[in-house]
């Protein structure tokens, strides 16, 4: 039995703000539990519901010696779903009333996590063969490990995997300021964990880890190039060697059009035509006309450039005044975008409907009744939204980046192929032509469309096959 412990920042169900805790809450889930005992390590933030809180058991608590002084660190433990999750509660670190606060005060909340998470493991006897950590936040893991344990018996065996969910966040800040690693050799502070003058945990996690991941093959290339690099394209092509992609799957269980609670008439294969009442659900939900031959085209995401905001923006109007089509906005981000939705909702009520805020439950109705949904990213790692949408029969509508060009197929109305509509260059009149022709299909050839939904409700993105090549990575590592 070769022992896993997932390290992250947020995880499903406990605290979420994105994909990650998606991934970090299904993955341990898909793996073998009889080959691997999978565990995953979270802070206890103040911010995780009170609900959850209370189902949590106290297992122990210590002080480690840092370089702030003797810090408190207790651990509290749930399981669920089979898994057990173990929770580092230290109050000053994780306050606040959301997970991430200014960077400055990040950068040293998550070194504090990445050290305690060591320092955990000896207390509440597990040892891993394989710490598999996600993202900036827990990249410093591989790092005080080699450093701080090089030589404890405990940690011998002990290997790391990095995976990169965004590479746009590296965790970075000027490198006298940050107090949790002031200890570190100084040949690690400013060669391994330098970048550009400033401190980069992202890099030195990728050049610690023993193995690097990231979400998708082609976000894996594209990350070695200026384009998609974010500054760091050197670095991975330097540990081009230990570097793959291993796309994302989503929870079947929890995304699920046959049970799924909230919706108005759950749906399957069989009985496809049900899905129109969910729409019509939705539009009242949402204030939106009831009208059955409009197109209603969902987004759920944060608000940000990266999701291909300024595109959307940019020819929102001409979208709302020259189709028959309905959007439905669900996120919060940043407070252009956010202006720019309340804006178009007020003017358009009846069009648009903006839900600034975070909602899983209209989330699932937005997925459930849409009709099409649009993901036009300027960059994307994997990106789940899309994958969502196939499994509820929602096409999507997508630009050719990242894990969007390696998880949706184009249509093809030639061979009748293909799971969704996408283009290539991040420009705005090529994202409404794209559009168009999605809308053409949908208003005048319905029979293709009814199939091509089919298609993507019949398209596999369930953990089973990644989960199999995280598995033989693992046992790659760990002998
Ligand atoms: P990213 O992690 O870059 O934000 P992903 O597509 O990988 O993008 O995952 C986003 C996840 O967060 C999906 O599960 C999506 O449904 C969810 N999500 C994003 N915004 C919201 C929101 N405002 N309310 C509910 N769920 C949201
Ligand atoms: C990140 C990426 C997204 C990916 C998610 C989970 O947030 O932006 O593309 O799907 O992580 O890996």
């Amino acid at each position: 039995m070769k022992k896993i412990l997932f390290a992250a920042s947020e995880g499903n169900p406990f605290i979420k703000t994105g994909g990650l805790a998606d991934v970090v809450g299904a993955l341990p889930k898909y793996l073998d539990s009889k080959k691997f005992d999978v565990r995953v390590i979270l802070p206890k933030y103040l911010c995780i519901q009170e609900k959850d809180k209370t189902n949590m058991s106290h297992v122990t608590e210590f002080y480690a010696d840092m370089p702030r002084g003797r810090e408190y660190i207790g651990i509290d433990k749930v399981k669920a779903e089979g898994i057990t999750y173990y929770f580092i509660d230290n109050e000053y670190y994780f306050a606040g009333d959301n997970p991430y606060n200014q960077i400055f005060e990040d950068v040293n909340k998550f070194a504090f996590y990445s050290r305690a998470v060591l320092a955990s493991l000896p207390h509440i006897n597990f040892c891993p063969d394989i710490i598999h950590c996600h993202d900036w936040q827990a990249a410093l893991i591989p790092v005080f490990l080699k450093e701080f344990y090089g030589n404890d018996p405990f940690f011998k065996d002990t290997r790391t995997v990095m995976t990169i969910h965004n590479q746009k966040f590296q965790g970075r800040w000027r490198i006298d300021d940050i107090e949790n690693c002031r200890d570190l050799p100084a040949d690690c502070r400013y060669k391994a964990m330098e970048a550009y003058k400033e401190t980069n945990f992202l890099k030195a996690g990728i050049l610690y880890a023993d193995r690097v991941t990231t979400v998708s093959e082609t976000y894996a290339k594209e990350i070695k190039y200026p384009e998609g690099g974010e500054g760091l394209e050197g670095v991975m092509r330097e540990v081009s060697g230990k570097l793959s992609g291993i796309v994302n799957g989503i929870d079947y269980e929890e995304y699920n059009a046959m049970k799924d609670p909230v919706l108005a008439a759950p749906f399957g294969l069989r009985n496809i035509a049900q899905k129109k009442k969910n729409k019509e659900m939705l539009q009242k939900e949402l204030g939106l006309k009831p009208d059955k031959g409009v197109m209603l085209i969902g987004m759920v995401s944060r608000l940000t450039e990266q999701k291909g905001f300024d595109l959307v923006n940019y020819v929102m109007e001409e979208m709302l005044t020259t189709m028959n089509v309905q959007v439905a906005v669900l996120g919060t981000g940043e407070e252009r975008f956010e202006n720019s939705f309340r804006y178009f909702q007020d003017k358009y009520p009846e069009q648009l409907s903006a839900t600034i805020g975070y909602s899983e439950e209209r989330a699932h109705m937005i997925y459930g009744g849409a009709d099409a949904f649009l993901m036009p990213s300027q960059f994307e790692p994997c990106g789940l939204s899309q994958l969502i949408s196939m499994r509820y029969g929602t096409i999507p509508i997508v630009r050719e980046t990242g894990g969007l060009k390696d998880t949706v197929e184009a249509y093809n109305e030639i061979w009748q192929t293909g799971t969704g509509f996408s283009f290539a260059n991040y420009d705005a009149k090529e994202m409404l032509q794209i559009i168009r022709y999605a809308y053409d299909v949908f208003q005048n050839h319905s029979k293709d469309w009814k199939m091509m939904m089919k298609r993507c409700m019949k398209t596999d993105h369930s953990w089973q096959n990644s989960a199999a090549k995280y598995e033989k990575l693992y046992l790659e590592l760990a002998g």
